[in-house]
């Protein structure tokens, strides 16, 4: 997408379609009062009568208005949540308002859109513009969406668009890779993409494929690729934002490739969507991506751990006693709890590299959708100030996140019979803790969070401000947590 800004009033503008914002009980901002002016009137009669909806994300479009330079006006709701406050910032709104108005436009082909928000900060509503017009409709000859060539933003200044831009660029390489179907993306040819990644951006990007693994004694992750054709990898991505400084944060990814639940096989529809196995990876990889392209002074190492999950007579069986890289014995009583036999090894290299503080993002568990819903983030961990750091770039970033508890009963549900821990509790109650007990077990004292983003990672259903499939989602709130710590 080419992105320029522009100082002419909104009515002034010549584009395909133009976008401007109301807010519900308040006056117009100015974009939509110069539009108001040159069309005699029109925008405050319409809402006045309720035909355009200041409601949060609602899009209204007109065609042909009097007196301005596009044939076609979006009018996007803002809702009143920020009523109060109108000049405060308010980052998820302006991402999902923007994504929410491409969206709707991008119903047909448009090569030139401008964007007038009356919202900040802009450089959010550049990446949702960016993302709500790019869809999941990959390998569709005829497009549901249709991704905008070049958009113009009235009143952003470079350092918005550059943002904005590397932003929306690494959502949308996030949910790229999330979309492909696991034919295209499997361990080998995603690491090819962190690769690429990594050249472009210069990260140092170490990949260890399987002889790698087997000397490392990864026994937990590479139990879980052994029914598979398909060789796991793990991939290594250091950014050195601040040489000689403090050791890195560690973000970890989950990589589930596909997971058709292994010998504990799922039922037709629970698989259907298991290529989304491996968006916490995914959303690690774009995320490392904004980080170097912003080049934040932040040391900060991605690690993802890429196997798929399948059946044949090499498949990992239950009963089977792993070794897993930290030495302890995980006993498997469920071949579909694979995602945390994965992390295991993985968070086990970053604390032995010396990793001062990790999180985790995995589509770990179906329990965390029964517990929250499909749009909100499980939290857990084991250490409360760094889980507060997370939480308020979360925040900051207009995600959901809500913690879950860690006491240390759930922990006990996980102790094995015959070797030091098993990979499921007892049932299936407070399943996504028993989780992220299992996966306490591989970080020893660094602090550390544990994302679940088994929901709002993958949509089944589109949202007004996003195509169904991936969305990204988290994406953002790691880079305003890693912009905290520089
Ligand atoms: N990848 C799944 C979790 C998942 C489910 C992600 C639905 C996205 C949507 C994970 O590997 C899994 O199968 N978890 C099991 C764990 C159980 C066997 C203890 C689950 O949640 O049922
Ligand atoms: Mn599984
Ligand atoms: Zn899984």
């Amino acid at each position: 997408m080419k992105l320029s800004s522009t100082a002419l009033p909104a009515d002034k503008i010549k584009a395909d379609a133009l976008i401007v914002t109301v807010r519900d009980g308040q006056p117009l901002g100015p974009p939509a009062m110069e539009i108001d002016r040159a069309s005699g009137g029109l925008i405050q009669r319409l809402v006045a009568n309720g035909e355009i909806s200041p409601r949060e994300m609602s899009c209204t479009r007109l065609p042909s208005v009097p007196g301005i330079g596009s044939p076609v006006l979006l009018v996007v709701g803002l809702g009143s949540s920020d009523k109060n406050e109108p000049d405060q910032p308010t980052p998820g709104l302006s991402f999902r308002a923007m994504a929410a108005a491409t969206r709707s436009l991008a119903s047909r082909e448009r090569k030139h859109v401008a964007c007038c928000p009356d919202i900040f900060p802009l450089d959010e509503a550049v990446a949702g513009a960016m993302t709500g017009c790019v869809g999941q409709d990959l390998f569709r000859h005829e497009k549901n969406i249709h991704p905008i060539a070049q958009m113009t933003f009235g009143g952003a200044n470079d350092a918005d668009l550059s943002r904005g831009e590397i932003l929306g660029n690494s959502i949308n390489l996030t949910r790229r890779l999330v979309n492909l179907p696991a034919s295209e993306i499997f361990p080998e040819s995603f690491a090819e993409e962190c690769q690429h990644v990594g050249k472009a951006c210069n990260i140092d990007t170490e990949v260890w494929d399987r002889a790698r693994l087997e000397k490392e004694k990864c026994g937990a992750l590479m139990a879980v690729a052994k029914g598979s054709d398909r060789d796991p990898r793990m991939v290594i991505m250091n950014w050195k934002g601040d040489p000689g400084g403090a050791p890195p944060v560690a973000l970890v990814g989950k990589g589930v490739t596909f997971d058709s639940g292994g010998l504990s096989i799922k039922p037709s529809e629970s698989m259907l969507d298991m290529k989304c196995d491996m968006a916490g990876a995914a959303t690690v990889l774009g995320a490392m991506q904004a980080i170097a392209q912003l080049k934040l002074p932040v040391n900060v190492t991605g690690y993802m751990g890429l196997a798929e999950n399948m059946i044949s007579g090499r498949s990992y069986r239950l009963g089977d006693v792993l070794v897993a890289r930290s030495g302890k014995t995980i006993e498997v009583h469920n071949t579909d709890a694979e995602g945390r036999l994965v992390l295991a090894d993985v968070l086990d290299v970053a604390v032995t590299r010396g990793t001062a503080k990790i999180v985790d993002l995995a589509t770990l568990t179906g329990a965390c959708m029964v517990a929250l819903g499909k749009y909100v983030v499980g939290g857990m961990t084991n250490n409360q100030e760094w889980y507060s750091e997370v939480a308020s770039a979360a925040a900051r970033a207009g995600e959901s996140l809500w913690q879950l508890p860690m006491f240390a009963e759930y922990g006990d549900q996980i102790k094995g019979q015959v070797a030091d821990i098993k990979n499921v509790g007892d049932g299936r109650w407070g399943g996504a803790i028993t989780a992220a007990k299992f996966l306490e077990q591989f970080v020893a004292n660094t602090p550390w969070v544990h994302l679940d983003i088994a929901g709002p990672s993958f949509l089944e259903k589109p949202l007004p401000w996003s195509d169904a499939g991936a969305t990204g989602y988290m994406l953002r709130t790691l880079v305003k947590l890693i912009e905290n710590e520089a």
